[in-house]
């Protein structure tokens, strides 16, 4: 991880993780497989106090998991040249990266990025008038040579999982089942592989700093070692989730929060790392199409409760963040509060 002791990794005093843990009581675990009037309830319920839940019985195939971890430690104990081989730059925004920062602060991790499009079509350049487009293509490196048939595999089966989310998401908040599915047709959604190295300095860095995920909603497997935090919405107290095997993390992202008029609120999470054990986590970011116009639907306001936010291009809104990582860092990233209608 380059010089260890590099000052950007250092988080700010009230930033760093507590000396004692605060664990979860109360985080609600969810049967996919009851029956789905229950599920809305559930979900609604979960999407409303918490901002995220975990499921089972979720569909996906534990050996379609099994198969994209394993490939996914190997990749990340290869040497760091050939990581470096299939690194992301500003053109190539996919791929291996070791230097990501979240609010300017750098995380104690790498990733690889793949989109579950290949290519994915997203804006060509940041101005608001300009419509040209481009694309962003998935790069494989030539090592394990199983990665990408596992990556793809593993997509194919975590989507079906969002969709599904996604349509009892609809039905809790009152909306026709297949409310979302149109804003998937060319999703941009992407999957990252997280390998976050024991941390000789883990009461002063993190894995990820505390942030929402902007999307819609994400679908964490993360595997036995723990260190994730939510942000309890009841106190803002940190809440470390103790991993249940085999289960999903589902977090609320910033656009449900935005279509519900804030019904759902998005949740602020953070990941901690520890001197002893790698830790290895795999989030699938379900992401509309470029082209989808981000703003509160019709059906969730009224004269009571009018729209709490301006529309936004969700295109726009993505080259802007994954470009802010390669310019100068003094700016803070592109957030949703920036399109909040102030009272
Ligand atoms: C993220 C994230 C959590 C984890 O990548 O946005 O919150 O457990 N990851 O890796
Ligand atoms: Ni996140």
């Amino acid at each position: 991880m380059g010089t260890e002791f590099d000052p950007a990794f250092i988080q700010a005093p009230e930033h760093r993780p507590k000396p004692t843990i605060v664990e979860a009581q109360g985080i609600p675990l969810i049967d996919l497989s009851r029956p789905i009037d229950d599920l809305a309830r559930e979900i609604g319920g979960a999407c409303s106090q918490w901002g995220f839940f975990q499921v089972i019985n979720h569909g996906v195939p534990l050996d379609s998991r099994q198969k994209l971890e394993s490939a996914a430690r190997e990749f990340f104990a290869l040497p760091q040249e050939e990581k470096r081989r299939v690194k992301r730059d500003a053109v190539k925004v996919l791929g291996y990266y070791d230097t990501e920062h979240t609010k300017n602060v750098r995380d104690w991790k790498e990733v690889f990025d793949f989109s579950v499009e290949d290519p994915t079509f997203v804006p060509a350049s940041l101005d608001a008038d300009d419509q040209k487009v481009t694309t962003w293509y998935n790069q494989w490196p030539e090592n394990p040579p199983v990665l990408r048939e596992a990556c793809e595999g593993y997509a194919r089966e975590v989507e079906k999982l969002s969709i599904k989310l996604m349509e009892l998401i609809a039905l809790s908040l009152g909306l026709p089942t297949t409310r979302f599915n149109e804003f998937f047709k060319d999703q941009t959604s992407f999957i990252r592989l997280n390998h976050y190295p024991p941390c000789p300095i883990p009461h002063l860095a993190l894995g990820v700093g505390r942030h929402k995920d902007s999307g819609t909603l994400t679908i964490l497997a993360e595997d036995d070692v723990g260190g994730l935090e939510v942000k309890r919405k009841s106190d803002g107290e940190w809440i470390r989730v103790k991993p249940t095997p085999n289960a999903f993390i589902i977090n609320v992202g910033d656009m449900i929060q935005v279509w519900s008029n804030e019904r759902y609120e998005s949740v602020e999470h953070r990941v901690m790392v520890n001197s002893e054990r790698d830790r290895f986590s795999i989030p699938f970011f379900l992401n509309p199409a470029h082209y989808t116009t981000v703003k509160p639907l019709e059906e969730m306001t009224d004269d009571q409760n009018p729209p709490k936010y301006r529309a936004y291009n969700w295109g726009k809104f993505i080259t802007t963040r994954k470009g802010s990582n390669f310019r100068k860092l003094d700016v803070e990233n592109i957030q949703i509060y920036h399109f909040k209608i102030s009272k």
